[in-house]
């Protein structure tokens, strides 16, 4: 039986098993940072947590949808405005075709400002002949590889707190002080790459701006000023590096409840899940809606604990379970978990992560992912939820405004060969924007089939 949430604290993680973190070797400093930590503000407030979760609980009746993305790993030296503002476009553009292509309110939500932690499949690896500790993520040590840049540093801890609110200051920015206003969707178009999605994102662009033009000529505009000139932008990262959240975790003045301040939503890593472990302790206890990556090895019985730990209340928009199985295996892995859903009766919201699943070694010794298995399996998603009468209720990706050539394949046809052109993740290979466009037509469609089907079989 889960123990019950009145036992939480923000430091019983601690007495349970942990995996994925790093050994600090120099307590008193680890110590010392994460007493400056707590003194820090936290970088998001309960409210807004709530306004998620609200808009989450939507996504899961199928009333919004929710598009979450951002970077695999946030870098240090890879911190600028400029890949800040361009993430944030892209997301923008997506979000705009699924608005208009599939009429249905988009929840943004971005592996932005403090997604910077990496569990890692073994904890070392052989680099020109040497063993050296992995690399865990910037918030931990560095990609460089010495033992020296390798060996964990708590200090690391400050320098992404700054990062993640220097990055969080410019989103709101963006998104409250003109950039994402909808008049602006022109503007958004600068700097595409020709292909066929640019040019079907510019006529759909051009009967936007169509609209709005219709709409202050009837004197129709005034009233809906504010939602066309700002949106909500939310930010989330795997809470892996446990520290680091308790130090910013705080107290709900108004509920009595604990925050994670560290972000809106957090999630739990398909590596960090055991339901008697250190992670999902730490989750169940802080208000945010929380994620949970399954994979391939999660069980029927294992997700039945997990919700009962994760969401005791049955809470609406609380829990959103980011499937992550891999192209053709969705069929699989996806009925148990279903079932287990529907047996429990739980409210959960479905989201598809089509890019753990599908990472590959390239012929070229890249770590890649083919843009068709992502594709397939969105597509799949999609199907098994069709075929089960549940709700698809968002996706999760890895993508950057950069013009990257990380994942192969889509319509610039980025090959084996390509890769070693523009390859710049500190991590995972990420979608670039022509691909992360392409990707949200998809969707857009798969979600407007969707409601054509529900709508015939009301009539
Ligand atoms: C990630 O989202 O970057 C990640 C490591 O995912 P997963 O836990 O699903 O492997
Ligand atoms: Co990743």
């Amino acid at each position: 039986m889960p123990a019950p949430a009145l036992d939480w604290q923000k430091s019983t993680w601690r007495a349970l098993p942990r995996v994925q973190m790093p050994d600090y070797p120099d307590a008193t400093r680890l110590g010392e940072v994460e007493t400056q930590l707590a003194k820090y503000p936290p970088l998001v407030f309960a409210g807004e947590a709530r306004k998620l979760k609200t808009a989450l609980a939507a996504a899961a009746r199928g009333e919004a949808f929710l598009l979450q993305g951002g970077d695999c790993a946030e870098a240090f030296d890879q911190f600028s405005a400029n890949a800040i503002r361009d993430t944030f476009k892209v997301m923008l553009q997506m979000a705009m075709v699924l608005t208009y292509g599939a009429k249905v309110p988009v929840v943004k939500v971005g592996r932005m400002a403090g997604q910077f932690a990496k569990p890692r499949s073994a904890p070392t690896e052989v680099i020109d002949g040497v063993e050296l500790p992995s690399y865990r993520g910037d918030i931990i040590n560095d990609l460089a590889a010495t033992p020296d840049a390798r060996q964990a540093d708590p200090a690391r801890m400050l320098q992404a707190y700054l990062q993640s609110a220097a990055t969080l200051n410019l989103l709101r920015a963006f998104s409250t002080g003109g950039y994402a206003d909808v008049h602006q969707v022109h503007s958004w178009t600068l700097g595409f790459t020709e292909s066929e999605k640019a040019s079907r994102f510019r006529d759909m662009a051009n009967r936007i701006s169509d609209t709005l033009d219709f709409m202050k000529a009837a004197g129709l505009d005034s009233a809906a000023r504010h939602e066309l000139q700002t949106v909500d932008f939310y930010t989330s990262h795997e809470a892996l590096l446990l520290e680091y959240e308790e130090a910013l975790t705080r107290q709900d003045s108004t509920s009595g409840k604990w925050l994670a301040g560290s972000a809106h939503l957090i999630w739990i890593g398909d590596r960090t899940r055991q339901p008697d472990g250190a992670h999902v302790e730490y989750a169940r206890g802080v208000l945010n809606p929380i994620g949970l990556k399954c994979g391939p090895s999660m069980t029927a019985s294992d997700l039945k604990v997990l919700m009962a730990r994760l969401n005791p209340a049955n809470e609406p928009g609380r829990l959103s379970l980011i499937t992550r199985f891999g192209a053709g295996k969705v069929a699989e892995h996806m009925p148990r978990l279903l079932q287990a859903v529907r047996e429990e009766g739980a409210n959960v919201l479905w989201v598809c992560d089509p890019m753990h699943g599908n990472t590959i070694k390239s012929a070229s010794g890249y770590k890649t992912r083919p843009f068709e298995a992502v594709l397939r399996e969105v597509r799949e998603f999609f199907a098994m939820h069709r075929a089960m009468g549940t709700i698809p209720g968002g996706v999760h990706f890895e993508m950057t405004g950069q013009d990257v050539t990380e994942c192969t394949g889509g319509m610039h046809a980025v090959g084996d060969a390509d890769l070693s052109s523009r390859y710049h993740t500190a991590c995972d290979p990420r979608l670039n924007a022509t691909q992360s466009l392409e990707l949200a037509f998809l969707v857009a469609e798969e979600l407007s089939d969707l409601r054509r089907a529900r709508a015939a079989m009301a009539v």
